[in-house]
């Protein structure tokens, strides 16, 4: 074959050196814009495990870069006067020229015909290849030039950062958080050669401006960033290279090929300096087009092969890049954490570092962390100085006068068993198995506060006397047999009423036997529900008076916790959400007008429940939907419920309208309630696609959340605490009738 690689980056030079390497037979050239010793940027890092993933495919390089690289295994945080720091990393730093000089040599070695000073910004122009390899980097012209193909897509992030050298070599991956008249700066630092290191400044694009760096050049960057950071860099010179300040563009294309045209490395996607794998991702690309062209003739089927093998890859990187340089671009969020709390935050921000993996890689950092984490919370930990602190999830917690044992939850689940709103034997089995499994709370599902609240006939309710022991007979269970404590979720279905039960058709109305419904505004939830009414004063006052009544009954059976279900588009959510709520009177418009009924509501419910007994609600935080809820809206509704005396925060999202786009992932959830728990103060529970015991950990100790709810995890696995419990070496009482279990024998042969 004949082949063409635009751009002598470590992607183009990588792939030309393993194609000509694998058959000496292909004509390989590149071509580079730039002058062969002029290279920009100063180190790059390889992870231990990028570095053996490399060397799979090409040991003599790889053992070339690994001579020249400086390795370090510490990352030091910086912050509010303190060192914290964190071993097990396994880095190494290399310098980018150093790199691209072996590589080039390698091309050299092996036949590749390098071109420099030739710029190639239509791939039309070169004719006679059969392949061309577009590694024109992040401003790529080839990407440009078949945009309608590729599908381009630039997300320009708002922080300002820019990329810097310093002679001073840092002994450890470094982070500097400091402020100054005009804001946070960040600092990531880490070592490529024996007197150098990288050093990236980033900052608030409020705070670049307001230090005068609009229209700074690279002489004024220096002498602004070696003022600042005159300490940190100990009498050593800030170094520029093009250093200009920046915004970082995360960038995705919807294709990766097009005819015999294939973009890779930055042309194709980037992820961030703060997962430090710009590079990685392009010799990784270099590697799986190589591996597609030796396994498929047909160019084609090469570029497909190679896009399927490498798209989900990175991707996944790019969610962890995402999720990394979010949390610098919300640093001041967390300023007020502790500074034990703040490094574990940091270390984890990218949702790839647990605290399962953390505690192999660093386990006197992680029993630092326990221990803060066992001491910092409002019950508590009884224990010895010797003994180890329990893993964060079995840290008890309270809320007014209720203290859970553990921090996992169950979350509600519409089980559409219950007639005439009686919960019966199936609601005695799911949430007293769920109990005995060991979560510390356990909540019942959206219990409908009349006949008409109800979402299916199939709902359970709390609107009738004889409901109330129903319900006893559940919570009574829970209570003596096990060391749970148990929620009722009340609700209104408002819109989203009168249909049938989940597995008979999701949202969809009853064909027969449906009832009246009201929402905020006389909007269907599909064009073919049936219209609700729009709620007046007097439907209003009926369904506060319905409320206080079902929270009287939940008094009567003895609910530990109450939540009013203010979110996935129900009654008391149609108001809040802009999307369901057009209202022109008291009740809609801004957002304070729209929470006027759900806080009447609350403020009701809140009466008639005894003090001493915490209250939730549960929010959509966003709708997924443009001109709907966004995250900063409910920050604005928290803080509101907090004022009014909510205890805590049930964070959910979406379900507000049909076409909703939800982005979907591990985790998706959370970032909200982490939001919502530091910008106004007030507890709160994570959910969503929470399922790994490292992961209920990581949320709880870098303080995202104080609660963890589990909705499907806990069907799959009722004993799902006990199971955590077992994997974690943590002793969690039995009931008597299942102790033989701590003995590990069996007592009865
Ligand atoms: C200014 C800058 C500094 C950086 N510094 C660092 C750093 O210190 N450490 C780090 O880890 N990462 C750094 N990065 C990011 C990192 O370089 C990339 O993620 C990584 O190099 C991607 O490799 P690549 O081969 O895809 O692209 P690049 O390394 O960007 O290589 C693309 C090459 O194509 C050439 N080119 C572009 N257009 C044409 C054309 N039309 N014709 C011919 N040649 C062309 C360019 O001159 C360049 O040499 C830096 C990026 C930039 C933009
Ligand atoms: C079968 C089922 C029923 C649900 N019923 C309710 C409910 O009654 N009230 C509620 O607020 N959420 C309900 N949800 C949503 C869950 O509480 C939870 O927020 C969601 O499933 C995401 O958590 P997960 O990823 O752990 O499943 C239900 C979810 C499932 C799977």
């Amino acid at each position: 074959m004949k082949v063409a690689c635009i751009g002598g980056g470590p992607a183009g030079l990588f792939f030309a050196r393993l194609l000509k390497r694998d058959d000496p037979r292909h004509e390989v050239t590149v071509f580079e814009r730039n002058r062969r010793d002029d290279t920009f940027g100063f180190g790059v890092v390889f992870s231990d495990a990028t570095e053996e993933a490399l060397a799979t495919a090409d040991a003599e390089t790889v053992a070339d870069m690994a001579a020249q690289s400086h390795r370090w295994d510490d990352i030091e945080i910086h912050y509010r006067g303190e060192t914290l720091t964190s071993g097990g990393h396994g880095f190494s730093g290399l310098s980018r020229r150093t790199l691209l000089d072996l590589l080039a040599a390698r091309c050299v070695e092996s036949g590749v015909r390098l071109c420099y000073e030739r710029e190639v910004a239509d791939p039309a122009t070169l004719e006679g290849f059969d392949l061309v390899f577009a590694a024109d980097g992040v401003n790529s012209a080839v990407r440009e030039r078949y945009r309608d193909h590729f599908g381009p897509a630039v997300d320009l992030r708002p922080n300002r950062f820019v990329w810097l050298g310093t002679t001073r070599p840092f002994p450890a991956f470094t982070f500097y958080f400091k402020s100054d008249p005009s804001g946070l700066w960040r600092v990531h630092a880490y070592q490529y050669q024996s007197d150098r290191s990288t050093f990236i400044v980033e900052a608030r694009e409020e705070t670049w401006a307001s230090a005068g760096l609009e229209h700074a050049d690279e002489a004024a960057t220096i002498a602004f960033c070696e003022r600042l950071f005159a300490e940190e860099l100990a009498g050593h010179r800030l170094l520029s290279n093009r250093s200009i300040w920046r915004q970082f563009p995360t960038i995705r294309n919807a294709c990766w090929h097009h005819g015999r045209v294939v973009l890779a490395g930055d042309a194709a996607h980037t992820a961030h300096f703060s997962v430090g794998s710009g590079t990685k991702l392009a010799m990784e690309d270099a590697i799986a087009l190589a591996a597609a062209l030796r396994e498929h003739r047909d160019v084609t089927e090469a570029l497909v092969a190679y896009e399927a093998a490498r798209r989900p890859a990175v991707e996944s990187l790019q969610r962890a890049a995402l999720a990394s340089l979010q949390w610098f671009e919300d640093t001041e969020r967390y300023m007020r954490l502790e500074p034990i709390q703040f490094a574990f935050a940091l270390l984890t921000r990218s949702l790839r570092v647990t605290h399962e993996n953390l505690s192999v890689r660093d386990p006197a950092f992680v029993r630092r962390v326990d221990d803060w984490f066992a001491g910092s919370g409002p019950v508590e930990v009884r224990r010895t100085p010797e003994s180890a602190p329990p893993p964060p999830m079995f840290t008890p917690y309270r809320l007014r006068g209720m203290t859970l044992a553990n921090r996992v939850v169950v979350s509600p689940m519409c089980q559409y068993q219950a007639r005439d709103g009686f919960p019966d034997d199936w609601h005695l089995v799911h949430l007293g198995s769920r109990a005995v499994g060991g979560a510390g709370l356990v909540f019942a599902e959206m219990t409908d506060v009349s006949a008409e609240a109800r979402i299916s006939p199939g709902c359970t309710g709390l609107y009738r006397p004889e409901h109330v022991p129903a319900w006893k007979r559940i919570v009574d269970f829970v209570h003596r047999e096990s060391d749970a404590r148990i929620a009722m979720q009340l609700g209104h279905a408002g819109r989203k009423g009168s249909t049938r039960r989940m597995w008979e058709g999701d949202n969809q109305p009853l064909d027969e036997g449906g009832w009246p419904l009201v929402s905020a505004s006389p909007l269907p939830y599909f064009p073919h529900s049936p219209v609700p009414r729009e709620m007046t004063a007097e439907d209003m006052e009926q369904a506060v008076a319905d409320y206080v009544r079902a929270a009287g009954f939940a008094v009567e059976a003895g609910f530990d916790l109450l939540e009013i279900h203010m979110a996935h588009g129900y009654l008391l959510a149609s108001f809040i959400s802009p999307l369901t709520n057009r209202r022109t009177d008291a009740f809609g418009g801004p957002i304070e007008n729209r929470m006027r009924f759900p806080l009447e509501v609350f403020d009701a419910v809140r009466k008639r429940w005894p003090a001493e007994r915490p209250m939730s609600v549960r929010l959509s935080a966003v709708d997924w939907q443009p001109g709907g809820m966004e995250p900063a809206d409910a920050v604005g509704v928290a803080r509101l419920l907090h004022a009014h005396g909510c205890d805590v925060v049930d964070v959910s999202a979406g379900q507000t309208v049909p076409d909703q786009r939800p982005v979907y992932g591990r985790l998706f959830q959370t970032p909200f309630a982490d939001r919502i728990r530091h910008e106004v103060g007030i507890a709160t529970m994570a959910v969503g696609n929470i399922s790994s015991y490292s992961d209920v950990n990581t949320i709880l100790a870098a303080g995202r959340a104080d609660l963890c709810l589990l909705a499907r995890a806990h069907l799959w696995d009722p004993y799902w605490t006990r199971h955590a419990a077992h994997a974690l070496g943590h002793a969690l009482p039995w009931p008597p009738s299942y102790e033989t279990l701590n003995a590990y024998r069996p007592r009865f042969v």
